[in-house]
C-alpha cells in the first residue's frame, strides 16, 4: 500500500493552500492513482459533504474518490440538515469534525468557508465558493498535464466571466508557471486580489494577461477553456449578463486562431450556444468528458494526502 506525503497546511480553501512541490506532487500522484499503478488505504476513514449549492460532478466525484481509498461519505445540505434552520457555523463545524475526518464545503461567500476552517478540527476542504474553486482547477491542469505532458510554453485561455473557476486557474497558473490568459467583458475581469496574489508568485510580465479583447487572447493558445457567464447565485443577473457577454462564445472562428492541436475545456455544467457552441462542445478537441472524470482522480490524491 503506498503512503502518500501529508500536505503542510492543515485545509485545502485556495489554490494557494498548497506549494508548487505539493501541487506537482498531487498531479503525479492522481496520474499513478488513475492508471491504477498504485493503491492507497485510507482506512475506514469518513469525508463530510456539506453543499449550500447544486453538485453534481463535485458531489460523485468526492464520494466515489473515497470509497476507492477505502473510506466513505456523508452528504448534507441545508434541507437535510440544521443549517437550513439557521445553526451557526462555528457550532456545525465544531459538531462535524467530530464526526468526520475531513470536511468538503460548497457555499457563497469564501469567508464562510475560512469560518468552518477556524473551527473545525479536521481539515477542511473547498468544494466551490463565489470565490474559489480549486478542486477543477486541480483536474484542469491534471487534464492539461495528460495532453501536453508539462506546463512549460502552454498558454491557457479562459473566455468569460472573471468568476471562482478563472481565479483558480490563475492561482493554479501561477504556481505551475503556465501562461494564463484571461479575455471577458468590460467589468467583467477577474478579483484584483487572486491577481494580486497570483503575481505575487510569478511576477513574469508574461504570466497573465487580462483582456477584453477575445480575439488576441486566443491567438496560438494551446488551451481555450469557458464556463458559464451567470454562475450559481447570479441567476437574477442572466439577462443582462447574456447581453454583456455578446461575442464571447467559444466558436469554431475563435478555435481557428488557436493552435492546431488546442484543447477545449469547460469545467461543467455547459449551456449550449451561450458561452461554448455545440460543435466546439463535441469536436474532436474537446477533453470536457476526460476533465470531468479527473475531478475523481485529483481528488483521490488530494484526499490521500490529506488523511494521510
Ligand atoms: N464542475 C463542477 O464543479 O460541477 P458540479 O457543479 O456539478 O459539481
Ligand atoms: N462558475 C460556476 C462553476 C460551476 C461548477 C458557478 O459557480 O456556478
Amino acid at each position: 500500500m503506498f503512503k502518500p506525503k501529508k500536505l503542510a497546511s492543515k485545509d485545502f480553501l485556495s489554490s494557494l493552500d498548497i506549494t508548487k512541490l505539493e501541487l506537482i506532487y498531487i498531479l503525479e500522484l492522481a496520474q499513478q492513482l488513475k492508471k491504477k499503478e498504485i493503491s492507497v488505504d485510507c482506512e475506514k476513514k469518513v469525508l463530510g459533504l456539506v453543499f449550500d449549492k447544486s453538485s453534481t460532478r463535485t458531489r460523485v466525484s468526492f464520494q466515489v474518490a473515497m470509497s476507492r481509498l477505502g473510506g466513505t461519505t456523508i452528504d448534507l445540505n441545508p434541507n437535510t440538515s440544521q443549517i437550513g434552520r439557521g445553526e451557526p457555523i462555528k457550532d456545525t463545524a465544531r459538531v462535524l469534525s467530530r464526526y468526520c475526518d475531513v470536511l468538503a464545503i460548497r457555499t457563497f461567500k469564501h469567508s464562510d468557508i475560512e469560518d468552518y476552517a477556524k473551527w473545525s478540527t479536521k481539515p477542511v476542504i473547498n468544494a466551490l465558493t463565489d470565490l474559489e474553486h480549486p478542486c477543477q482547477a486541480l483536474a484542469d491542469f491534471l487534464t492539461i498535464k495528460e495532453e501536453f505532458g508539462s506546463f512549460e510554453d502552454i498558454v491557457l485561455t479562459f473566455i468569460g466571466d472573471g468568476n471562482n473557476v478563472s481565479n483558480s486557474l490563475i492561482l493554479c497558473g501561477a504556481l505551475l508557471e503556465a501562461k494564463i490568459r484571461i479575455a471577458c467583458p468590460v467589468g467583467y475581469e477577474p478579483d484584483k486580489s487572486i491577481i494580486q496574489r497570483a503575481k505575487a508568485i510569478n511576477n513574469n510580465e508574461d504570466f497573465l494577461q487580462i483582456t477584453n479583447d477575445v480575439n488576441s487572447a486566443v491567438l496560438g493558445a494551446n488551451v481555450l477553456y469557458t464556463d458559464v457567464w451567470s454562475s450559481m447565485g447570479e441567476e437574477d443577473q442572466k439577462e443582462e449578463k447574456d447581453k454583456d457577454f455578446n461575442g464571447f462564445t467559444l466558436d469554431q472562428d475563435l478555435v481557428n486562431q488557436a493552435k492546431e492541436n488546442v484543447i477545449i475545456l469547460h469545467c461543467l455544467p455547459a449551456y449550449r450556444e451561450k458561452e461554448i457552441t455545440e460543435e466546439i462542445f463535441e469536436s474532436k478537441n474537446s477533453r470536457i468528458f476526460d476533465q470531468a472524470e479527473n475531478r475523481m482522480h485529483a481528488q483521490q490524491a488530494l484526499l490521500s494526502c490529506i488523511l494521510s
